[in-house]
């Protein structure tokens, strides 16, 4: 037997022996290893002359090749092996109880928009959009609001430090009448639109978030007045609280956009913890409305002598707190364990 052929003999005698997959790594060091068996028949090239050290490492390189096949074959052996023992041993206990998920729930917020929606939806209201990130034209200058209106202070709204443009400076719009403008530059009257979403102003206590959520509603066609307003909102708030005698109060008011403007009140009564409406000597306001201003109808691109328009907000977490009884505001953006599980998120097991 030559060197290589015992070299060979003794490492394939080595990797037979081996039994597991946790033993490969130490075989592979006896073999390739520092004083592995490979290295010390290397040492013995150092004396040699250059045609048998030429000859003598060709056939180290084949029995490495050789070896290292072997340890391969090996390895896919064992690992085979182990995974079928421990398919055999091993088993799913189908019985076993499942881990506790949480399932969503629709946020009140949203479940109130959708509910606001469809009632808008069937007195012929289309949905419009308009962005939050808006500019002091859309949300005051065509709003009639004059330049020095106390509304565009720092105080009240947060601007964004961006350069201004000729629409003046960048701002979170502080309410959602801009839409009203957006709306009617992109369509010609006759035209019923609302729009649901979020405004931003400088205030934070228990009635007052930084954000809140508004609905928008503009109406514009021929011969449209305030009795058709007071007409909408009174149905519009029987349809949303499911009440059939619920009454309202329209007291005079005053928004740069409308004239002329009221806010409206709802009437209710608190009876064993819990509100009824249309009862009682509480007054309750949900909602800022008016005829569309005819300079408001001109930056809007419509003729105030051949159209009128009428207009109105709603808060949507009032009337969501109202409907389902959430006395704090910043509830609603919180989202507190218990809260979730009342409102939000619950778990199942
Ligand atoms: N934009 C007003 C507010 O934020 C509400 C409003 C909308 C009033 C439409 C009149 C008409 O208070």
């Amino acid at each position: 037997m030559t060197e290589t052929e015992k070299l060979l003999a003794s490492c394939l005698s080595e990797i037979e022996k081996c039994d597991s997959l946790k033993k490969i790594e130490a075989i592979k060091n006896v073999i390739f290893g520092k004083n592995g068996k490979i290295t010390q028949v290397m040492d013995k090239l150092r004396g040699l002359d250059q045609e048998d050290k030429r000859k003598l490492g060709a056939e180290i390189n084949s029995v490495k090749n050789e070896i290292t096949r072997q340890l391969n074959l090996k390895y896919s052996r064992l690992e085979l092996k182990e995974l079928n023992k421990k398919l055999g041993s091993e088993f799913v206990d189908v019985s076993a109880p499942a881990r506790p998920r949480s399932f969503g729930k629709i946020h009140p917020l949203t479940k109130v928009s959708e509910e606001i929606a469809d009632i808008l939806s069937y007195y012929g209201f289309v949905c419009a959009d308009g962005p939050d990130l808006e500019n002091e034209y859309y949300n005051f200058t065509a709003l009639n609001m004059p330049d020095h209106h106390p509304a565009r202070t720092m105080h009240d709204t947060f601007y964004i430090n961006t350069p201004s443009d000729e629409k003046g400076r960048h701002l979170l719009r502080t309410h959602t009448s801009p839409v009203q403008i957006h709306s009617m530059l992109a369509n010609t009257p006759p035209y019923r639109f609302f729009s649901i979403g979020r405004v931003y102003r400088s205030d934070s206590d228990a009635t007052h978030t930084p954000m809140f959520t508004q609905v928008e509603g503009i109406m514009v066609e021929k011969n449209v007045g305030f009795a058709h307003l007071k007409w909408l909102i009174t149905n519009f708030l029987k349809k949303f609280f499911a009440a059939k005698d619920l009454s309202i109060r329209l007291r005079p008011s005053f928004f740069p956009f409308t004239e002329p403007s009221a806010e409206v009140d709802l009437n209710y009564e608190v009876k064993n913890g819990e509100m009824a409406f249309g009862r009682g000597d509480k007054w309750l306001e949900v909602c800022g409305c008016g005829v569309v201003h005819p300079n408001v109808l001109r930056y809007g691109n419509v003729d105030p002598e051949k159209y009128q328009g009428i207009a109105f907000g709603f808060g949507v977490e009032r009337l969501t707190s109202l409907k389902y009884g959430v006395p704090d505001l910043r509830e609603y953006f919180e989202s507190g364990d218990r809260w979730k599980s009342t409102f939000g998120f619950h778990h199942v097991s």
